[in-house]
């Protein structure tokens, strides 16, 4: 079994990735470290800035591997709004400011996605990982599972939002499934050389 740690101050995000991590056969670690994320257009910049802030503020994390995820919901009709935004989008209009702003646009201009970063750090050395899940917003909320933006996705191939899938169901069709999927197999696909 590998120990990695995963820096989050997110419960859910943590419980989605131990649950793939288990698949891969290691074991992750939840650590929570305050750091302020930067605002800039791009989700691998904050992510990369995230992963050098947290080695500021925790030297002793140098000799360790862990990484972070960052992710932003991206609303075709509102060109690309909130992405990079989307935590400060989250905790002021919320889901039903999304719908508002969505009021009346119809069904077939409500594509959007969810893109997942993750900064992987190890000796010294960043590594970015990513993942997408297309969709569409609906136009209420439906489900009680999982949190921020999932009651208002629907991805692509599915009649469930995010927020009425279990986290077997979101990780297989969801963005940070996807980014975590490809960050474990790079590292088992490693610890077997
Ligand atoms: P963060 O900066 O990666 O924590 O995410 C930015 C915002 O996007 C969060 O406040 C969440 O509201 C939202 N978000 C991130 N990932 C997800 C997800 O998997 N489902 C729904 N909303 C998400």
């Amino acid at each position: 079994m590998h120990n990695i740690l995963f820096i989050t101050h997110n419960k859910h995000k943590f419980e989605e990735a131990y649950e793939k991590a288990k698949l891969f056969n290691i074991n992750l670690q939840w650590i929570n470290v305050e750091y302020e994320e930067i605002q800039d257009d791009s989700l691998e910049e904050i992510a990369r800035s995230s992963c050098l802030k947290i080695l500021e503020l925790r030297p002793d994390l140098k000799d360790k591997s862990f990484f972070i995820e960052d992710a932003g919901l991206f609303i075709d009709y509102l060109k690309g709004f909130p992405g990079p935004y989307s935590s400060y989008v989250f905790r002021t209009i919320g889901n039903h400011g999304i719908l508002k702003l969505l009021y009346d646009v119809p069904d077939n201009k409500r594509s959007a996605f969810f893109k997942s970063v993750i900064a992987y750090y190890n000796a010294g050395q960043i590594e970015l990982f990513s993942g997408i899940a297309q969709g569409k917003i609906i136009k209420e909320l439906r489900g009680t599972q999982g949190f921020g933006f999932d009651p208002i996705f629907m991805p692509v191939g599915s009649n469930k939002t995010f927020a009425q899938m279990n986290k077997e169901s979101k990780n297989l069709k969801g963005h940070r499934g996807k980014s975590l999927q490809e960050l474990f197999t790079s590292l088992s696909n490693r610890l077997r050389l």
